[in-house]
């Protein structure tokens, strides 16, 4: 075995997948048809492996079946009741990252679910997926500390996980969408210590704080919130009326955007976009604004990227 762990992209889209079902923008259209350029994504999810059987499950997106059909790596079949998935983590508690959680309970055991105490609010009472799966598989809720203590995994062996708050939002149905708190949203450095190297993943990201900000200096590669190209990309399509800052995403264009950010990250740190909004025009791989992207050393992820660190 080699000292690599692997990142899977099991999603690269935003709530809503691309093509989202009841959308027919130019990129929903042109994916449907098969136009060359457009691949299909599912809904906003990774996992994180060392031996590639046992899998850290970042995020139940309710496209998660499908996802688990694609990667066979997270069905290693070791008994006629089986699962890669060992434990889940949520970054938020939105719709796109819990979901999924109920499409796993024929599980054999409690499932092992780590979310901050803010989270687990939210999902045991305004959406209370926790109760619900009390009826099948059960949860076993594991509340993430946001005070610098590093989350550990048996499985994970010589790693570990930092996870940080982030300033966005929670979940419209959150009695807290208007009133954030810190424990709302996380970004989570990943770290292998037998390499040294560092992942930083935040696909929720509205703002880049100054602790944020270390965490993708630190990291060798960053994984971050690619949902808008621009902060009114939804009004301009008339599809919404909110900007992307309302619903807790930075935009990657214009000033103080998340390009200017990636930018000014050293050039050997790898940059890669998860949580791809179907609006997003980074999306065309032949566009003008993928051009711009790759021009500045980002990448913009898939379901079934892997990156070894
Ligand atoms: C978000 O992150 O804002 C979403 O993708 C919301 C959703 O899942 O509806
Ligand atoms: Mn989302
Ligand atoms: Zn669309």
């Amino acid at each position: 075995m080699t000292d690599l762990t692997y990142l899977r992209v099991l999603g690269a889209s935003a709530g809503g997948g691309f093509p989202q079902w009841n959308c027919n923008c130019a990129n929903c259209r042109g994916v449907r048809a098969n136009q060359p350029g457009l691949t299909p994504r599912t809904q906003s999810s990774v996992a994180w492996s060392r031996n590639r059987q046992d899998w850290l499950l970042f995020n139940a997106s309710p496209d998660i079946l499908t996802q688990l059909r694609a990667q066979p790596a997270l069905q290693p079949a070791r008994s006629l009741r089986d699962t890669g998935i060992a434990a889940v983590v949520l970054m938020d508690a939105q719709i796109d990252h819990v979901t999924g959680l109920l499409m796993l309970r024929e599980r054999g055991t409690p499932l092992p679910l780590h979310a901050t105490p803010e989270v687990l609010g939210d999902i045991g009472s305004g959406f209370p997926i926790t109760s619900i799966l009390g009826h099948y598989c059960g949860v076993q809720t594991h509340p993430l500390p946001l005070d610098g203590t590093p989350a550990r995994w048996n499985f994970l062996e010589t790693a570990h996980m930092d996870p940080l708050a982030l300033s966005s939002k929670p979940p419209p149905y959150s009695p807290y969408r208007h009133a954030p708190r810190p424990g709302d949203n996380i970004g989570v450095t990943l770290v292998n210590e037998r390499t040294g190297r560092r992942l930083f993943y935040a696909p929720g990201l509205a703002e880049i704080s100054p602790a944020v900000w270390q965490a993708m200096q630190a990291a060798d590669v960053v994984l971050v919130d690619g949902t808008f190209w621009t902060d009114d990309e939804m009004i301009r399509l008339e599809l919404s009326k909110k900007r992307g800052l309302d619903m807790g995403h930075l935009p990657q264009s214009g000033p103080g955007g998340m390009l200017e950010h990636l930018k000014r990250l050293p050039s050997t740190t790898r940059k890669v976009l998860i949580h791809i909004n179907n609006t997003n025009p980074i999306l065309r791989d032949d566009g003008p604004e993928r051009a711009e992207l790759t021009a500045a050393g980002v990448e913009v992820s898939f379901d079934g990227m892997e990156i070894a660190f």
